[in-house]
């Protein structure tokens, strides 16, 4: 059975192809904020997929009760696909006192649930949080053959070092040239980015990450691109947050802007559906 998480209705429409019985999950925030989820369906007995991208936090909170609903209602397994696992930045200790978030919520997930998948979490090592079998899939071949389909591009770039394998193994699936630009963060807006060996003049870019946020990855990556000659740029990626004023700052300067359905948007020109459909199969 699949449990259709409210954060991805529309993802999960696209999942009818897996013939699974479906479930809606009405949810509600009551006047002193707290959430309150019901699962419309049997599930007793069920094997169940829920999926549930968890961003904003409403989202998490919503996913947690989701899961204990399915769990206290007696369903067989809980298998739980995270589109866009959010708190994958903090994966670490950075500085003494800090949280890991990206643990503390792998290991909230496994108390009620069999499995987790995701999709491009941002960091491989993420799925030894869990204390439950977990799978990353990537999306970044999904990226590249989109780009290469509708934006012709002469080559792919990744905005850092930090992104350039996964771009690299999608560019190098499809024949594509691959470069990566090196960034250093000044602050929390602020980043500041170089070019390591490309010559993009006259050339027509897309530049692919894991996650827009506040576009300043992006944003910059695009200045430094259009500065140093490239024709055209785009932009793409597979979580698409665009805090704040990202989309605007993203439009001013990219020839387009793209990401996939892991968080619903406008901009979600890519489907993760068909890697889901696979996963479920
Ligand atoms: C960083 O490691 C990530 O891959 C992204 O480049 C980053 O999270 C994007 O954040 P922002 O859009 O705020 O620059």
């Amino acid at each position: 059975m699949l449990i259709k998480g409210p954060a991805s209705p529309l993802l999960c429409n696209k999942l009818d192809k897996t013939g699974l019985k479906t479930a809606e999950v009405q949810t509600k925030v009551f006047p002193d904020e707290e959430v309150y989820v019901k699962v419309k369906g049997k599930v007793e007995g069920e094997d169940c997929f829920l999926v549930q991208t968890t961003y904003p936090n409403q989202h998490l909170l919503e996913l947690f009760m989701i899961q204990n609903a399915l769990k206290e209602n007696g369903a067989r397994s809980i298998k739980v696909i995270v589109p866009y696992y959010s708190y994958g930045r903090q994966d670490q200790i950075f500085e003494k006192g800090e949280a890991i978030s990206a643990k503390a919520f792998a290991q909230r997930i496994s108390i009620d649930a069999d499995e987790f998948y995701s999709v491009d979490l941002h960091s491989e090592d993420i799925v030894d949080f869990f204390e439950i079998p977990a799978e990353n899939i990537s999306a970044m071949t999904r990226l590249a053959e989109y780009s290469t389909e509708k934006k012709n591009p002469d080559l792919l770039i990744a905005p850092d070092e930090g992104a350039k394998e996964m771009v690299e193994n999608a560019a190098l699936n499809l024949g594509l040239e691959c470069d990566y630009l090196e960034k250093t963060r000044i602050d929390a807006n602020t980043v500041e980015i170089k070019p390591k060996n490309i010559d993009v003049k006259g050339k027509s870019v897309v530049i692919l990450d894991d996650i827009i946020a506040t576009g300043g990855t992006m944003t910059e990556a695009a200045k430094q691109l259009k500065g140093s000659g490239a024709e055209e740029v785009h932009a793409g990626c597979t979580h698409g947050l665009f805090v704040g004023d990202a989309k605007k700052n993203l439009d001013a300067v990219c020839d387009s802007v793209f990401c996939t359905d892991t968080i619903e948007q406008e901009k979600s020109e890519v489907s993760v559906a068909p890697l889901l459909t696979d996963l479920i199969e």
